[in-house]
C-alpha cells in the first residue's frame, strides 16, 4: 500500500529453533491507531520488539516514512521517532519521577549543571496533559503501578516520536486512567502521531483504534476496520474458532459456586496506614469474594495486610477460625494463604529461573518441611499445570522470562493453586491474560472454589468482579462502604458504592 508510515512485511522469528513469527505483517497508515490482538503467545510483543531494536530479525523488510528501516536498539528507534512503551515497566523506582523522563537527555544549563528546574517544570507539564498532579520530585517508586504506568507514556510521547508504540498500556489502570489514556491516543493522532496499541480489552479496541491487526501462532491473519467490526468475530479471528462456536461459549466461565461452606476470613474494622481508616469484609470456604473499589481506595493494602505483608494497626482479623496477626507472608503461607500479586515483575517471577522453578517455589517449604524435595512429585504437578492453565513454553525448564507477558501471568497463578491453600488472594487475576484463556482461568478458579477454597479477588474489570463473585465488598476511600450479596451485584450497584459510597451500616458516617 501507499502512503503508510510503517510497512513489515515476511518477518520471520525462531527461538532457538521453536518459530515466534512466521511471515508476520503490519501496516500502519500516518496518524493512524492501529490496534494489535492476538493470544498469549502469538507473538505481538516479539514483532514490536524487532520494530524497534531490541531483537533481532531472521528474515523480512520492514520500511517507516518511505525509508528502509533499521534500529539498533530501542533507544536508537527512540531517536529516529519510534517511542515505544513495554509490557513490562522499565523505569527506575528509585530515581524520582522527573529523572525517569529525561533519563538519558537531561537538560542541562551553560556551565553543564543539571537544570532541574526546568526539567521538573517539563515534566509536570507533561503530565498536566494526562490529567496528573504528582510532586515530581519523589522517586517514582512512591507512586502505584498506574502511576508508573502514565510516567512511561509521558516519556514516551515526549520524545516528538512519530510512532508510539504501547504494548498492553492499560492492564493496570483503572476506568478514570483508561479514559485519560484513550484521550491522550485520540490526541496524538490529532497532532498527526501513530499509534500501536496492543491490548486484551476488546472494548477499547471500538473506542479509539481506527484498524485492528490480528496475529495468531505467528502469523498475521486479519486486518479489520476497528468500528465495523463485532467484538465476537475479532475473538473469533484471534481464536481462530468460528463465530458461531465462540458465541456460544458464551463472554466469561464463571459459574455460580456449589456449596459454600463455614466462615474462613474475617477482616473487622482494620486500620492500616496511610491510607485504610476501616475496612471489613468476610469469606467463607467455597466462596468467591469480590472487592471493589477505585484505585486508591485500598483494596491491595486491606489484602496486604490479611496476608502478613503490611501490619494493620487497628482491628481484629480471624482465619480459618482462629485470631490472627501474622508478621509476615510466611506465616500467612504456612497457615494456608496464597496471595496472587498484581506486579508480576516486583513481587513475581524470578526471570532467570526455569518455568518449572517459578512454579514450584511456594511449594518448596512443603516439600523441604516433609524432609526432602520430591522432585518427581514436583514435576508432575508443574506438567499437570502447565496443561491445564494452557501456559505456552517449550517445556518445564524453559526459562520463565522467554515466555510471553500473559503466560507468565499463568505460571504465577499456578504456583498458587499448586500449594492447595485454604485462602487465595488475587490481584488482577486476568491481567494480561487473552480473552481465550481467561475464561479458562475463570473456570479453574471456580473449581478451585468448588472444592472449599475461599477466594478474595481484586480487579479493576467490574465485569470480572460481577460475573464472578458470589458476594462484593466495596472500599472507598479506605473503608468498607458496602456489602453486596450474590443477587444484589450489579455492575450499577458496585460502580454507585464505589463512587459514592452507599450506606449499609455503623461504619458508613460522613466522609
Ligand atoms: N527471548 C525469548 N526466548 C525464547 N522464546 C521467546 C523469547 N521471546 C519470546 N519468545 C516466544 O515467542 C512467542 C511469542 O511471544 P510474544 O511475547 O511475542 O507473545 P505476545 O503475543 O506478546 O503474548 P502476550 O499477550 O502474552 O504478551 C512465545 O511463544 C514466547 O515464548
Ligand atoms: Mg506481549
Amino acid at each position: 500500500m501507499t502512503g503508510e508510515l510503517l510497512s513489515m512485511t515476511g518477518i520471520e522469528k525462531a527461538f532457538g529453533g521453536v518459530p515466534a513469527l512466521s511471515g508476520a505483517t503490519l501496516a500502519i497508515a500516518p496518524a493512524e491507531i492501529m490496534g494489535l490482538i492476538g493470544q498469549n503467545g502469538a507473538g505481538k510483543s516479539t514483532m514490536i520488539k524487532i520494530l524497534n531494536g531490541a531483537c533481532a530479525r531472521d528474515s523480512g523488510a520492514i520500511t517507516f516514512g518511505g525509508q528502509v528501516w533499521t534500529a539498533a536498539s530501542p533507544q536508537a528507534a527512540q531517536r529516529a521517532g519510534v517511542s515505544t512503551i513495554f509490557q513490562e515497566l522499565n523505569l527506575i523506582p528509585f530515581r524520582s519521577v522527573t529523572e525517569n523522563i529525561y533519563l538519558g537527555r537531561e537538560l542541562r544549563r551553560f556551565a553543564g549543571l543539571l537544570n532541574w528546574r526546568a526539567m521538573n517544570a517539563g515534566a509536570r507539564n507533561l503530565l498536566r496533559r494526562f490529567d496528573i498532579e504528582i510532586d515530581v520530585t519523589q522517586p517514582l517508586g512512591h507512586y502505584s503501578t498506574a502511576i508508573q504506568q502514565m510516567v512511561a507514556i509521558a516519556r514516551a510521547v515526549s520524545f516528538d516520536a512519530r510512532l508510539v508504540i504501547m504494548d498492553e498500556p492499560t492492564s493496570s489502570l483503572d476506568d478514570a486512567e483508561v479514559a485519560v489514556l484513550l484521550r491522550t491516543v485520540r490526541q496524538l493522532k490529532s497532532e498527526g502521531v501513530s499509534v500501536l496499541f496492543v491490548t486484551h480489552k476488546m472494548d477499547e479496541l471500538a473506542q479509539v483504534c481506527d484498524r485492528v491487526t490480528v496475529m495468531r501462532d505467528g502469523q498475521t491473519v486479519a486486518v479489520l476496520p476497528a468500528r465495523d467490526s463485532d467484538k465476537l468475530q475479532l475473538v473469533a479471528s484471534m481464536l481462530g474458532r468460528d463465530l458461531a462456536d465462540v458465541r456460544r461459549s458464551g463472554a466469561t466461565a464463571f459459574t455460580k459456586a456449589a456449596a459454600i461452606g463455614e466462615e474462613l476470613l474475617d477482616v473487622a474494622n482494620v486500620a492500616i496506614a496511610p491510607r485504610v481508616s476501616d475496612a471489613s469484609l468476610a469469606i467463607r470456604k467455597g466462596e468467591i469474594v469480590g472487592l471493589a473499589g477505585l484505585l486508591g481506595s485500598g483494596r491491595t493494602e486491606t489484602a496486604r495486610a490479611v496476608f502478613g505483608a503490611d501490619m494493620a494497626a487497628r482491628g481484629a482479623i480471624r482465619f480459618n477460625g482462629t485470631a490472627t496477626r501474622f508478621r509476615s507472608p510466611q506465616e500467612a503461607i504456612a497457615a494456608g494463604m496464597g496471595f496472587c500479586s498484581e506486579d508480576r515483575k516486583v513481587e513475581g517471577i524470578i526471570p532467570d529461573m526455569s518455568v518449572a522453578d517459578n512454579l514450584a517455589l511456594a511449594l518448596m517449604p512443603a516439600l523441604k518441611r516433609s524432609g526432602l524435595l520430591d522432585e518427581a512429585a514436583q514435576r508432575r504437578v508443574v506438567e499437570r499445570y502447565i496443561k491445564s492453565i494452557g501456559i505456552k513454553c517449550a517445556g518445564p525448564d524453559q526459562k520463565i522470562r522467554e515466555l510471553s507477558g500473559g503466560n507468565q501471568q499463568k505460571v504465577l497463578l499456578a504456583r498458587w493453586l499448586a500449594m492447595n491453600p485454604k485462602l487465595l488472594i488475587l490481584d488482577e487475576p486476568t491481567r494480561g491474560i487473552d480473552v481465550g484463556a481467561k475464561a479458562e482461568i475463570q473456570a479453574l478458579i471456580r473449581d478451585a472454589a468448588n472444592n472449599g477454597l475461599g477466594v478474595l479477588m481484586i480487579s479493576s474489570e467490574l465485569e470480572e468482579i460481577v460475573e464472578g463473585a458470589d458476594r462484593v465488598f466495596v472500599l472507598r476511600d479506605g473503608r468498607t462502604v458496602q456489602e453486596l450479596a450474590r443477587d444484589d451485584i450489579t455492575e450499577t450497584a458496585v460502580m454507585k458504592a464505589m463512587a459514592h459510597g452507599a450506606s449499609v451500616s455503623s461504619q458508613d458516617t460522613a466522609a
